[in-house]
């Protein structure tokens, strides 16, 4: 995700400088323009920070760690637009320690994989003072073409869980429904051609079809990241007082993938779990389709 918002910041004319702990993945960022810091602290005299990394404690590590972004001397940015999915609390916590530096915390996480990034339809939610989105806003723009400020604080987090209890719920769902119209003898192309184009089709169930119908697995998002926001769904379930039975049975459904042992795995591989649960074996249907992007 990190690296192909990094791409279009470049592209867009940013003056970019790039840190990734696997430093080899962020070179080839170079072509575009973007320079590589040797380490964190050296993005501390940018004026804006972007920050996607995986939780809220990798999050901590990357801003507050002993050889994080505010590690060395004084020198802190106006502002870090953290972009990961983590807690309210992480969020929270993030941004106290910021400000007790001085700097403005943009919470800014995002909807799309990183070829929904590529092919310029990310969207951004983001929460935190309105003026710091105002100030962030070119820059957001460069990455995706809709940002949606929802309010003050760490709302950005509710809404992006809530995103994605629904990404989790509507896959498994679709998974179900696949394996149900194949076990009846409807090919999976034929029967995804249709959602597609139904009232219920949306530009995920489109992009996840190359996935279904060929079992393209390549990772986009894994089972594990998808765990962790259907915890934080349920976390936020419990302490508003809301029952949500899909998202808790659809959490069970992804810690039996995990504990299959397809933790780095697509989370696409649901349909793979719906199918060997349903005695069907799948196969690609090796047919042309368009992801929609
Ligand atoms: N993939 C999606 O479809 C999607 C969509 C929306 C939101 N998200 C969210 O976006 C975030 C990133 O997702 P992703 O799919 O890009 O994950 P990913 O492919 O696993 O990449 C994670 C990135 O974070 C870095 N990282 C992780 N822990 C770190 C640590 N402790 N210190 C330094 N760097 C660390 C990794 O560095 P290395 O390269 O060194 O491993 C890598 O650059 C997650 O919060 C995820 O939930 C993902």
């Amino acid at each position: 995700m990190g690296f192909e918002m990094a791409a279009r910041l470049a592209r867009g004319g940013a003056d970019l400088t790039v840190w990734n702990r696997t430093r080899a993945k962020a070179e080839t960022l170079t072509k575009y323009g973007a320079r590589i810091a040797d380490d964190l602290p050296a993005l501390a005299a940018c004026d804006i920070v972007f920050c996607m990394v995986s939780t809220w404690d990798d999050v901590r590590q990357v801003i507050a760690g002993p050889a994080g972004l505010l590690s060395v001397g004084a020198a802190a940015p106006r502002m870090v637009v953290e972009c990961s999915s983590i807690s309210l609390e992480g969020s929270a916590e993030l941004r106290a320690l910021l400000s007790a530096r001085g700097i403005e915390l943009l919470a800014a996480p995002v909807s799309g994989n990183a070829k929904v990034i590529k092919a310029g339809r990310l969207s951004f939610v983001c929460s935190g003072p309105r003026a710091a989105f105002e100030a962030a806003l070119p820059y957001l723009r460069m990455i995706a073409p809709s940002a949606s400020y929802v309010g003050e604080g760490e709302l950005a987090r509710m809404v992006k869980i809530c995103h994605n209890v629904f990404l989790g719920v509507v896959t498994q769902s679709l998974a179900e429904i696949t394996v149900l119209a194949q076990k009846a003898g409807v090919p999976r192309h034929a029967f995804l051609d249709f959602m597609n184009q139904s009232v219920m089709g949306s530009a995920f169930t489109r992009y996840k079809t190359p996935a279904f119908v060929n079992l393209d697995f390549k990772v986009t998002f894994t089972p594990y990241l998808l765990r962790k926001d259907l915890d934080l769904g349920l976390d936020a379930g419990r302490r508003y007082g809301v029952p949500m039975p899909l998202a808790s049975i659809t959490r069970d459904v992804v810690q039996t993938l995990i504990g299959r042992g397809m933790t780095d795995e697509d989370f696409a591989k649901l349909l793979v779990l719906q199918a060997d649960a349903s005695g069907l074996k799948l196969e690609s249907e090796n047919v042309e389709v368009s992801d929609g992007l």
